[in-house]
């Protein structure tokens, strides 16, 4: 399973990047604006900065609601580096601009996916990627794994080559069941990639062989 980090934040993407295990970056506008970056210009040399740290893709989201301005603004935003994937939200109009930028040989990553239904039709659109939020559908009592499990079924049955990018991860169970469903590529925070490593019987087991060399060794 492919691992990308969900954030804007530079330092963040560093380290995630500096452990040799991440894949790509996700960003959303909530999380730009999170990083205090504002206005185009600045929004897109962010995006640029992000290319330049990780060497996979990089899901940059459109803010255009209809087919015209989501494929100006998709356009433009893959002509800034090879690494970006357009993030395009589940809408009809979407939709129609997936199926333009896949005959384009463009990337996309169609986000707010919620539903089976919605990953279907985006998957027939030729979407690279599709973003079910299993965390936000958590929120609400519904089983978001179950989700990403029915999602897997369906693109199985069918060979589609888009691919499930689970996100809206919130803690590492989500992270590792992702994983034995088959969840191509998972997003999520670093705090919850970092969290993979850990085990108390791993920390006392170490505290206890560094202690025994010491002793050894005194
Ligand atoms: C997906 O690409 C989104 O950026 C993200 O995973 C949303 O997660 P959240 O529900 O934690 O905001």
């Amino acid at each position: 399973m492919k691992f990308f980090i969900d954030t804007a934040n530079l330092d963040e993407i560093k380290e995630a990047n500096a452990l040799g295990i991440l894949d790509g970056v996700t960003t959303n506008p909530s999380l730009m604006a999170k990083e205090g970056i504002t206005g185009e210009k600045n929004i897109l040399n962010h995006y640029i900065d992000i290319c330049n740290i990780v060497d996979g893709p990089v899901s940059a989201e459109v803010i255009s609601t209809d087919f015209e301005g989501i494929v100006r603004e998709g356009e433009h935003l893959s002509g800034l580096h090879e690494n970006i994937v357009v993030k395009v939200p589940m809408i009809l109009e979407g939709i129609k601009a997936i199926k333009y930028f896949s005959s384009k040989g463009i990337k996309t990553n169609c986000t707010l996916i919620f539903s089976a239904g919605q990953a279907l039709i985006a998957a027939k659109a030729g979407a690279t990627y599709i973003s079910p939020f299993l965390g936000r559908l958590d929120d609400i009592s519904v089983n978001g794994l179950d989700l990403i499990a029915q999602i897997r079924q369906i693109y199985d049955n069918y060979a589609y080559d888009t691919e499930i990018l689970a996100a809206s991860v919130r803690h590492p169970m989500h992270i590792i069941h992702c994983a034995e469903i088959g969840s191509d590529v998972m997003t999520g925070p670093l705090k919850a990639i970092k969290a993979l490593a850990n085990h108390p019987l791993t920390t006392s087991g170490l505290e206890t062989f560094l202690a025994d060399h010491a002793k050894g060794n005194s």
